[in-house]
């Protein structure tokens, strides 16, 4: 059973989204930038060639036999018109007044010198840049001024501009996927250590616990070494258990075992039937309680090892025969038969046989204990599509129907088990083994009468 994790976030998408919003500022950054610098430029090469065409106007300003002549030079407008459709406008001024031109271009704010002044307004419903520049000339002795105005409208640095920003906007479009992929890219590469480690880890399943031996980056040292750390720690822990289990084994068995075979001797030397009685008792609860103990360190041992399952081939033709010789002794006593039922075919799966057997032991134990004296307990073996079934019948009075539903619970008894002995956990343990190996444990009754019938399926290899 695994608990749910709980999620929050995820460390690639909090990556990506972080180197997205980067890129997209540096390439909005990046175009604001070349944008702005763009226009400056521009509007410099603009302001340029208007003030080269004042310069030009006003050079050509002469006096001539005593009067102001203002002859406009050809190339002072032809430069500016071969940028585009731009309008040009001037006017001339002298001492203030209009002499000729446009006389409504608007007048420059300040009183200009000999270098060029720029402004921005509006002519005839349109946006314009000026430059006006002023020269003095001497007329007959008096100080002459001659004021020159030239302006443009500005269609083609706004065009201009719009060329740009679009071949910017291009950049910075062309930057932000870019590095939207390498950041996409860098998280990927990023995340991957981490995929990995969770892959082989999971990978391994719950019975490996070696330490994890890859190498990782540094960044995940901490938890690679709190991982080994954690699995080496559950690895002793385990270990332990698994002595612990086979030591308490050991210790219960072979006491009782030692007090059984005296409780026999005695018997055997006692005379007075009360006393005859009385030692038969004892060996009873001696067997009550050895097997009980017993039963309880296989369920210890089968619940312990269904956690951590080892698998390996197991050929289920081998251990039903095996399984079987080990309680030829206990059927004898009864004067039981077991008949064998295998067919011919190798049956193989992966299952882990100690507890496969346990198993099998134990409904081989029931079969025998339930069932009369002197009649048969058949143990057959078949294949389906899926699985391996082992079946184990008798002759008895099968299980109680009532009880059916609650048999395989942990000590649990039926209503028939009278002078039988048992510690209700062996069909427990057959259920249990069952459902570690992904299979199951139907119990039946074979026909109305009874005959119980238990079988144990196995998922095949
Ligand atoms: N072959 C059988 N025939 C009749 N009843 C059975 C058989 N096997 C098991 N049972 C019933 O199922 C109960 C549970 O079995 P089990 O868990 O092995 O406990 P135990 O054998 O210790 O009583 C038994 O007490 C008995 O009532
Ligand atoms: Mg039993």
């Amino acid at each position: 059973m695994s608990s749910p994790i709980l999620l929050r976030g995820s460390i690639r998408r909090r990556l990506i989204i972080q180197l997205l919003v980067g890129a997209a500022l540096l390439a909005t950054l990046m175009f604001l930038v070349v944008q702005r610098y763009a226009r400056d430029l521009a509007g410099q090469s603009q302001d340029e060639i208007l003030a080269a065409s004042v310069t030009a106007i006003l050079d050509s300003a002469a006096v001539r036999q005593g009067d102001l002549t203002v002859d406009i030079p050809y190339f002072a407008f032809s430069m500016l018109g071969n940028i585009s459709e731009d309008r040009v406008f001037y006017a001339i001024r002298r001492n203030g007044s209009f002499l000729t031109g446009y006389p409504d271009l608007p007048k420059p704010f300040a009183a200009s010198g000999s270098t060029p002044r720029f402004q921005t307004d509006t002519y005839d419903g349109e946006d314009i840049r000026m430059a006006t520049a002023t020269r003095r000339l001497s007329v007959e002795g008096q100080p002459d001024f001659i004021e020159v105005t030239v302006a443009q409208t500005r269609y083609g640095l706004r065009q201009q501009l719009a060329a740009i920003s679009q071949t910017v906007a291009g950049f910075g479009i062309g930057f932000f996927v870019l590095s939207a992929l390498f950041g996409i890219l860098a998280a990927q590469s990023a995340i991957r250590p981490l995929r990995r480690l969770a892959e082989s880890v999971s990978r391994r399943g719950l019975a490996d616990l070696r330490p994890v031996s890859a190498p990782v980056p540094a960044e995940m040292e901490a938890l690679v070494r709190a991982l080994n750390g954690f699995m080496s720690r559950l690895k002793t822990s385990l270990t332990r258990s698994e002595d612990l289990i086979a030591e308490a084994a050991h210790r219960v068995r072979t006491p009782l075992a030692t007090v059984r075979t005296q409780a026999e001797i005695t018997l055997r030397r006692v005379d007075k039937p009360e006393n005859r009685q009385a030692v038969r008792e004892m060996i009873r609860a001696i067997d009550e309680s050895s097997r009980a103990a017993g039963q309880l360190l296989d369920h210890a041992m089968v619940s312990f090892r269904s956690d951590h399952l080892e698998l390996e081939d197991v050929e289920i033709a081998r251990l039903v025969r095996e399984t079987v010789d080990r309680v030829h002794p206990t059927a004898d006593l009864r004067d039981i038969d077991l008949v064998l039922r295998l067919p011919e075919a190798t049956m193989r799966v992966k299952g882990d046989p100690i507890l496969m057997q346990s198993a099998l032991l134990n409904l081989l134990d029931n079969a025998i204990k339930y069932s009369p004296a002197d009649s048969c307990v058949h143990v057959s073996a078949r294949i389906t599509d899926q699985e391996a079934v082992i079946t184990v019948r008798d002759e008895g009075a099968g299980f109680p129907k009532t009880d059916m539903g609650r048999l395989t619970r942990r000590f649990v008894r039926g209503s028939n088990t009278d002078a039988v002995v048992g510690s209700g956990l062996g069909l427990t343990i057959a259920h249990e083994v069952a459902r570690a190996h992904g299979g199951r444990l139907f119990l039946t009754n074979h026909n109305e009468e009874g005959g119980a019938c238990a079988s144990l399926s196995f998922p095949l290899a």
